[in-house]
C-alpha cells in the first residue's frame, strides 16, 4: 500500500512544468530563497558538525545515489515497490549492501518507503526525486550521474594535487585527458552523450523562447553532442536547416539516433564529423542568415584553448554576418551570493579538464582574443545566459 500523498509512478514520469512559463519576479525569487536556505544551518548548528555535513556527509549521500543510479534501482522499482531482497533477486546484487543504500538515500529525500520498516523486507518505492533516476523518465538525471561516477569522481581525489602542482588533476588521475579517454571507452561516450541531452533539455525551452531565432535560416551547432538542441529547435522554427557538428565518432552514433528519432527532419539537416580547432573542417556559412552555436564548449576548456576554437570558428566565419551564439554561465565578479551550483560547477571544470566558468568581463576578453565582439548577453530563465557575438571585423 502507498503512503497517502505519495503519487503513483505513472504521475511521476510526467515532465515538469516549463521554466520558462515560469514568471521571472517569481523564479529570482525563487533562486534568492534557495541561497538563503542552503546557509540556514550555517547559523543554526554548532560550527564543526555543520562543516563536517558540508565536507563530508553531503559526499557520502552524494555517492550513495550515484552508486543507485549506476546500479539502475529506480528502473528496477518501476514495475513497483521491492524490498532490497526482492530487487537483489531480480539483479543479483547484494540484498545488505542495497539495503543500506536506499536506507541512506531514503532518509536524504531519494526513493520513500511503501509500508512499514521491517529491515530487510522493507519496501522501497520512487518518489518526486528519484524517478528522475529512471533511464526512460523524459527529464532523466541518470545518465548524467553515471558519468559523474564512472568517468569523473576519480579526477576529484587529485584536486588538492592539481591545485598544489597547477596540474590537471584529470590528468593525475588518468594519465590522459577527458577527451581522449572518453573516446577510448565507445560505451562510456554513449552514456556521456545521453548526459548532455538531458543538460540540454533542462534549458532548451527557455533559449527556443527568448531568443529571436526566426531571423535565421540555418543553424549550426559546433560541438553539438546527438543534437537534441538542433532538432528541437528545427521543430519549433520550420524555416530553419541545421548542421551538426561534433567529432567524427559522435556524429556516427548522432546518425543513427536521427535515423530514429529525426526522420522527418532528416531532408533539412547535414551531420558533419570534425575538429572544431582545425578551422578546415568547420562547416562554412554559406549563402543566407546563419547562426553558429556552441552550448557548453567554452567551459571545458582553459583560455589558450578556447581562444583556438574560437579563432578556429572566427575564420569560417570571416566576410559573413552570421552571429555566434555561446550558451555558457556567466558568474559574478561579486562571489558572495553567488549560486554554489555554477561555482561548483567551476570547480568540476578545474577537475575534469582544465576549464572554467567565467565573469562577462572574462567573456568578453576571452572573445576578442578570439577574433569576436561581443553583442549582447541575454539572461535567459535557467542557468545559462546566451551570449551573442559577431566576428570582430577589422576596418
Ligand atoms: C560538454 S559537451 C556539450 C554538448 C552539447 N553542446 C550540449 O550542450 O549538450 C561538449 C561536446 O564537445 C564535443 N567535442 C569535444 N572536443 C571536440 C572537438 N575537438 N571537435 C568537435 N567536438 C568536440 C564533445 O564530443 C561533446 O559533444
Amino acid at each position: 500500500m502507498l503512503w497517502p500523498g505519495l503519487p503513483s509512478e505513472e504521475a511521476l514520469m510526467r515532465p515538469g512544468p516549463d521554466p520558462s512559463t515560469v514568471p521571472w519576479p517569481l523564479l529570482k525569487a525563487g533562486m534568492a530563497l534557495g541561497r538563503f536556505l542552503e546557509l540556514l544551518p550555517n547559523w543554526m548548528l554548532p560550527a564543526g558538525p555543520q562543516l563536517l555535513q558540508l565536507a563530508a556527509v553531503a559526499q557520502f549521500k552524494a555517492q550513495t545515489i550515484k552508486a543507485l543510479a549506476v546500479l539502475g534501482i529506480a528502473d528496477m522499482l518501476g514495475s513497483g515497490p521491492k524490498s532490497s531482497q526482492e530487487l537483489a533477486d531480480v539483479s543479483a546484487y547484494s540484498a545488505p549492501g542495497l539495503y543500506r543504500l536506499l536506507r541512506l538515500s531514503t532518509a536524504s529525500g531519494v526513493f520513500a518507503v511503501d509500508g512499514p520498516v521491517k529491515g530487510f523486507e522493507t519496501r522501497f518505492r520512487n518518489n518526486k526525486l528519484s524517478i528522475h533516476l529512471r533511464t526512460d523518465h523524459p527529464e532523466s538525471v541518470r545518465h548524467l550521474l553515471m558519468t559523474f561516477a564512472n568517468d569523473c569522481d576519480s579526477a576529484w581525489t587529485k584536486l588538492a594535487e592539481g591545485v598544489k602542482t597547477g596540474e590537471e588533476p584529470f590528468q593525475l588521475e588518468h594519465g590522459t585527458d577527458f577527451w581522449k579517454y572518453i573516446k577510448d571507452r565507445p560505451e562510456n561516450e554513449k552514456i556521456f552523450s545521453h548526459a548532455m541531452a538531458y543538460q540540454e533539455k533542462s534549458s532548451r525551452l527557455t533559449h527556443i523562447k527568448e531568443y529571436r531565432w526566426d531571423q535565421y535560416d540555418r543553424v549550426v551547432d559546433i560541438g553539438g553532442a546527438y543534437g537534441s538542441f538542433l532538432a528541437s529547435l528545427m521543430t519549433a522554427f520550420p524555416q530553419l536547416n541545421g548542421t551538426l557538428f561534433d567529432m567524427p565518432q559522435v556524429i556516427e552514433n548522432a546518425k543513427v539516433l536521427w535515423k530514429d528519432e529525426h526522420a522527418n527532419l532528416a531532408g533539412r539537416v547535414d551531420l558533419v564529423g570534425g575538429d572544431f580547432f582545425d578551422s578546415t573542417t568547420i562547416p562554412r556559412d554559406t549563402e543566407g542568415k546563419t547562426v553558429y552555436i556552441m552550448r557548453s564548449i567554452l567551459h571545458d576548456w582553459n583560455d589558450e584553448s578556447s581562444v583556438s576554437i574560437l579563432k578556429a570558428l572566427a575564420s569560417a566565419l570571416k566576410g559573413t554576418q552570421s552571429k555566434l551564439i555561446i550558451n555558457e554561465l556567466v558568474i559574478e565578479d561579486v562571489f558572495p551570493g553567488e549560486m554554489t551550483v555554477k561555482l561548483g560547477m567551476d570547480v568540476h571544470m578545474l577537475a575534469i579538464c582544465s576549464g572554467k566558468e567565467r565573469t562577462k568581463h572574462e567573456w568578453e576578453a576571452l572573445l576578442s582574443q578570439g577574433g569576436f565582439r561581443l553583442n549582447q548577453i541575454y539572461a535567459a530563465k535557467g542557468l545559462q545566459s546566451m551570449i551573442e557575438s559577431e566576428v570582430a571585423h577589422k576596418p
